[in-house]
Parts: C-alpha cells; sequence; structure tokens
C-alpha cells in the first residue's frame, strides 16, 4: 500500500518505496557530478524545515567573489516521514515549503532551484556520501510535562542524534559538518562528535571528524532571508581544522564583512550563547508579569511606564509581554540549559532559579486573559460558560503567521475549558495546526490540549480573515497580539457590528486612552493585561 504525505495546502505526495532508492541516488549524482565540473562545492542541509529551508536557498544563492558565478550546489535532505516528505517533491518544483511574509524566500528558492540550477532536494540520506559541507537543521525541542513548571521536562534529542549518526556513517572524511540547531549546551563536544567518532571508526576512518556549531538567530517575518544572510553569528569548531573550515564557509555564504562573525574556542561556548541570550530576553519578559499585575491592582498603565522607561538610551529595549512568550525558541531554549546541566555535563546541584521560573511565568502568562475575561463579563451581567467569544490574533506576535507556542493558544484553551463558545480571527494566520490537529500537531500527545478538559471541539475551529463577519454576536472580543490592522480598529464599528456592548480584553496594550472610553460610552466593559489606570476611565465616563 502506498503511504502518502499531505502538505498544509492539501497536496498528497506519495512515500517513495525502498526500490525507488537507487534511482534517487543516481540522479542526485549525476547532478552533482555536474555541479562539480563547474567548480561547484557540495553542501547538503539535513532538515528543510524554517531555518533549513531557507539557509539551504541563501547558500544555493552565494556566488563566488571572484568570479561572480555560483559557488555551491546544494541538496536539501529530509526524512520521507509521512508528516515531512512532502516538503521534498515541493522543493524540486521551486515552491517554498515554509510560508513566510518575507516576500524574499518565495523568488529566491524558484529562482535556484529553477533558474540557477544550484538547489535540489532529495529523500535519500545518500547524498552525505557526496558532501564537501553538511549543515543541519533538524530541531531539538524541549518537551514540558507539565504547564508552568518545565522542570519536569527534557530535550528531545533523537533527532538530531540519528542525523548526526546518518552523516557519520555517510560523509568523506574531510567534509565539514556544521550543527546550526539549538542545542544543548554540550551537545556538539559530548554528544554529536563522539556518535560521529564512533561511526568513522567502524568505517576505518582514523582522523577525527569536523564538526562545528553556529546557530541560527532567524527571526520570522518580513525580514526573514535577511536575519539569516545580514546578520551577525558566533561560531567554533571541535577541532582547529573545523574552526577554521566553519569560519570561511560562513564568511563566502553570509555577509560577514557587515555583520562580523564572532569565533569563539569551543562549541559549548556558541552553544551557551544562544541558550543565555534567548534566556535573557524569556527573562527580561517574564519579570514584567509581576509589574503587570501591580498595575492592574494600582491604576497604572504599565504601557505608559514602559514607553517612559525606554526614553533611557540603556533601557530602550524592554518590551510588554503580552499573553506570553510564543515562537519556538524561548519557551525552549533556557530549558535545553537547565537540562544539559544535568543530563549531559553531570552536575546534580540546583543552580537555575530565574532561567526556570521565567519560562514557567510566560507559559502560564495566558491563562489570565482569561480570568480578565471572565471579570469583564460577569461586570456586565453575563458569565463566560455560552459566551461567544472572538479571539484577534492566534499568532505569536505582530504582523506574523506565525502560531507555534502562542500565549493565544492558552487563552483558547482555558476559555474553552471554562464553557465559552471560541472564534478565532487573524489576517495572517490560514490554519491554525494547534488546534485543528491538536491530536498529531506538534507530535501525538504533545498539544497543549493536554493541559485542559473540554477541548476536544477545538479541532472545528476555523481562523476567519472577515473580522466584521467573525464579530458578528459576539459578547466579548479578545485583542492578543498587535497586528496592524488592529491598531485601526474603531470602538463603534466594532459595537456596531457586533450588534451589541460587548466587553473588549486588551492584551498588548493596543487601545489607546481615546478609544477605551470610548467603548465605555458605548456601554461595553474594558479590561486589559497591565492597564489598571482603565478603572479611572471607567469612573469618569460613568460620572458623566
Ligand atoms: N524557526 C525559528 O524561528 C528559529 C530561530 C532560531 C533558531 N531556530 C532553531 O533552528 C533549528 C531548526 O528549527 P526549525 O524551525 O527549522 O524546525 P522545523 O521543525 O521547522 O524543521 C526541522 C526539520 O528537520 C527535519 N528532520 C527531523 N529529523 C530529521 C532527520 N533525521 N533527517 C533529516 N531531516 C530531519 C524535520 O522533518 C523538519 O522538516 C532549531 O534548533 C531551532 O531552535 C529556529
Amino acid at each position: 500500500m502506498t503511504d502518502y504525505s499531505i502538505s498544509p495546502e492539501g497536496e498528497k505526495f506519495p512515500i517513495p518505496s525502498q526500490d525507488e532508492y537507487a534511482a534517487e541516488f543516481k540522479r542526485i549524482e549525476s547532478l552533482v557530478s555536474a555541479a562539480r565540473t563547474e567548480g561547484r562545492e557540495i553542501v547538503v542541509v539535513m532538515g528543510v524545515g524554517f531555518v533549513g529551508a531557507v539557509m539551504a536557498a541563501i547558500i544555493a544563492d552565494t556566488v563566488d567573489k571572484k568570479t561572480g558565478k555560483p559557488g555551491k550546489f546544494v541538496i536539501g535532505c529530509q526524512r520521507p516521514s509521512p508528516r515531512s516528505y512532502w516538503k521534498i517533491p515541493l522543493l524540486n518544483l521551486g515552491r517554498s515549503p515554509v510560508k513566510a511574509e518575507d516576500p524574499e524566500v518565495d523568488p529566491m528558492i524558484s529562482r535556484c532551484v529553477l533558474e540557477k540550477k544550484t538547489l535540489i532536494a532529495t529523500y535519500n540520506n545518500d547524498c552525505l556520501k557526496l558532501a564537501d559541507c553538511v549543515v543541519v537543521d533538524v530541531q531539538c525541542d524541549y518537551t514540558k510535562q507539565d504547564l508552568g513548571n518545565m522542570r519536569t521536562g527534557k530535550a528531545e534529542m533523537g533527532a538530531l542524534e540519528a542525523t548526526i549518526k546518518t552523516i557519520g556513517e555517510r560523509v568523506p572524511q574531510k567534509c565539514l559538518t556544521l550543527i546550526e540547531t539549538t542545542v544543548a549546551p554540550g551537545t556538539t563536544e559530548f554528544v554529536a562528535w563522539p556518535i560521529m567518532k564512533k561511526a568513522f571508526a567502524a568505517r576505518g576512518i582514523n582522523s577525527e571528524p569536523l564538526l562545528s556549531h553556529s546557530f541560527e538567530r532567524v527571526m520570522p517575518g518580513r525580514h526573514y532571508v535577511s536575519s539569516i544572510r545580514d546578520f551577525w553569528r558566533v561560531c567554533s569548531g571541535c577541532n582547529e581544522e573545523a574552526r577554521k573550515r566553519v569560519e570561511k564557509f560562513l564568511r563566502e555564504v553570509l555577509n560577514t564583512e557587515k555583520f562580523p562573525l564572532t569565533v569563539m574556542d569551543r562549541p559549548i561556548e556558541s552553544e551557551t550563547t544562544k541558550i543565555v541570550e534567548n534566556s535573557y530576553r524569556a527573562t527580561t519578559l517574564a519579570f514584567l508579569d509581576e509589574w503587570s499585575l501591580f498595575a492592574e491592582h494600582n491604576g497604572v498603565d504599565l504601557i505608559k511606564v514602559i514607553k517612559a522607561i525606554k526614553m533611557r538610551p540603556t533601557h530602550n529595549n524592554m518590551i510588554f509581554p503580552g499573553p506570553g512568550i510564543g515562537g519556538y525558541c524561548l519557551p525552549k531554549d533556557g530549558g535545553l540549559g537547565y537540562w544539559a546541566y544535568k543530563h549531559i555535563l553531570g552536575f546534580g546541584d540546583d543552580i537555575f532559579k530565574i532561567t526556570t521560573t521565567a519560562i514557567d511565568i510566560n507559559d502560564t502568562r495566558g491563562l489570565h486573559v482569561a480570568d480578565l475575561t471572565r471579570d469583564a463579563l460577569r461586570n456586565m451581567g453575563r458569565q463566560v460558560a455560552g459566551a461567544s467569544v472572538l479571539l484577534c490574533g492566534a499568532s505569536y506576535r505582530q504582523d506574523v503567521g506565525d502560531t507555534r507556542y502562542s500565549g493565544s493558544e492558552i487563552v483558547v484553551r482555558k476559555l474553552t475549558e471554562m464553557g465559552a463558545e471560541m472564534r478565532v480571527h487573524d489576517p495572517y494566520v490560514n490554519h491554525w495546526y494547534e488546534l485543528e490537529t491538536q491530536d498529531t500537531y506538534p507530535a501525538p500527545g504533545h498539544s497543549w490540549s493536554r493541559f485542559f478538559r473540554n477541548q476536544e471541539e477545538l479541532v472545528n475551529i476555523r481562523v476567519q480573515q472577515d473580522i466584521a463577519a467573525a464579530i458578528k454576536g459576539v459578547q466579548a472580543i479578545i485583542l492578543a497580539v498587535p497586528h496592524a490592522p488592529y491598531l485601526e480598529l474603531d470602538p463603534d464599528q466594532i459595537v456596531n457590528w457586533a450588534s451589541a456592548p460587548l466587553a473588549v480584553i486588551d492584551c498588548f496594550g493596543i487601545l489607546d486612552d481615546e478609544k477605551i472610553r470610548r467603548y465605555f460610552e458605548l456601554g461595553c466593559e474594558v479590561k486589559a493585561m497591565g492597564r489598571g489606570h482603565i478603572q479611572r476611565i471607567k469612573e469618569q465616563v460613568r460620572k458623566k
């Protein structure tokens, strides 16, 4: 029986059978030998997900600084699993397997595949036998067992370990392997290098594998490509030769003239750089959670407080945390550090206080939005159970369509548990897979649905694009993400569309005082994260 892999757009691709592998390798071999006659270096990118697909295209798009001709031939390699195989045929058609807001992504992939012919994709790992350089972009997740207690979680090393073993069993002796995956500190030297050394020894190779590390700092959004190519990088190698090779490779493919490269002595240092960088961000966001509650209880508008503080140049990167801290990296990276200290580096003492608490605070901040919604409805003489509630903004950050670990998911799940009938609007999101396919996404048994009751119906949620239709008849609207269109929403229009006064919950300082006042004048109730001054506006309106 043929198995299929179905793309998010619903296209169905048959998964190749074992007897197709040999012909696929022949196809790659002949393309590689043609590329070699052009003097191109062969680069295999393992894992063509959010990062790997775009990194592969950036490498394929590079030209030799002297000749102006393409200097690299890139093979994106991906497991032929039902969940991921579709990315291979899609890439080979010149289409991006990742949906990105950056207008540079689609043309770059199509240019490299169809015109320059410097990019192909395959499911056959044997392509590694032909590589001069391998870039590893597979995931390394941190799975949490409990909501709000990341200490009981663990790093999911399986995909990375399997990939490294596959690489060690196949690559030529002098091939450079570059781990770009965000890993638990110590992984490159103490997990990956031993796996590769063992595989080399089994093949009778007695030189050290050339293994290096350089993490990604990619930011989803309109500048996806330049956040990889035109951005500062940090790298390191397991030995002197690997360090020199990785430096040379990154200088060839990235804009290191404008964005200087930092070369570190050891991989554990570059790995730790990434983890500390993201733990720092997660911590400064988490720290505002308690001040957000302080503000709500004491008539203070934290949005204005932050704005005032940001006038000081030394404090100008303070960010209001919204309904939680999502995205792929900030919720997990500190966990990788916490886990590595114990399970890779072998320490038994408990040194982590702040990083762990920060992640727990961020993971549960969204629950408070459900409190605010309940209280706002109560003040209007209504209750959550049975109320229609519209959540505006499913993604984790403004003006992007990335829903991974968004605070909004916690909001929807908690309110659903409390009996609300949830609707969702987001101009940037077509499908909210975390809900629609919660039984299998991000993996079976990993959905946040496991932390709440009453979640079954959420598979039927469809993200709406027409706000006027979505809002019709709702009793509450939650402004969860400051997407540009939400900043323009007019209170009169909202009440008109809803056809009655409603509860308005602002999670991100989206409403200015004028709009808050107008909502009260229209008979609405307004509540907001971190904005205690709303009570004052309400009293002023009521006094009139
Ligand atoms: N997405 C971001 O915004 C971002 C930002 C900075 C760093 N990173 C880091 O980059 C890394 C990759 O993240 P991503 O967002 O691309 O993840 P992803 O899940 O989108 O992609 C990983 C890909 O690797 C594939 N894969 C898994 N095992 C494989 C194997 N054995 N052989 C071949 N392919 C395999 C998966 O099927 C998937 O397509 C992570 O460590 C992440 O933390 C991501």
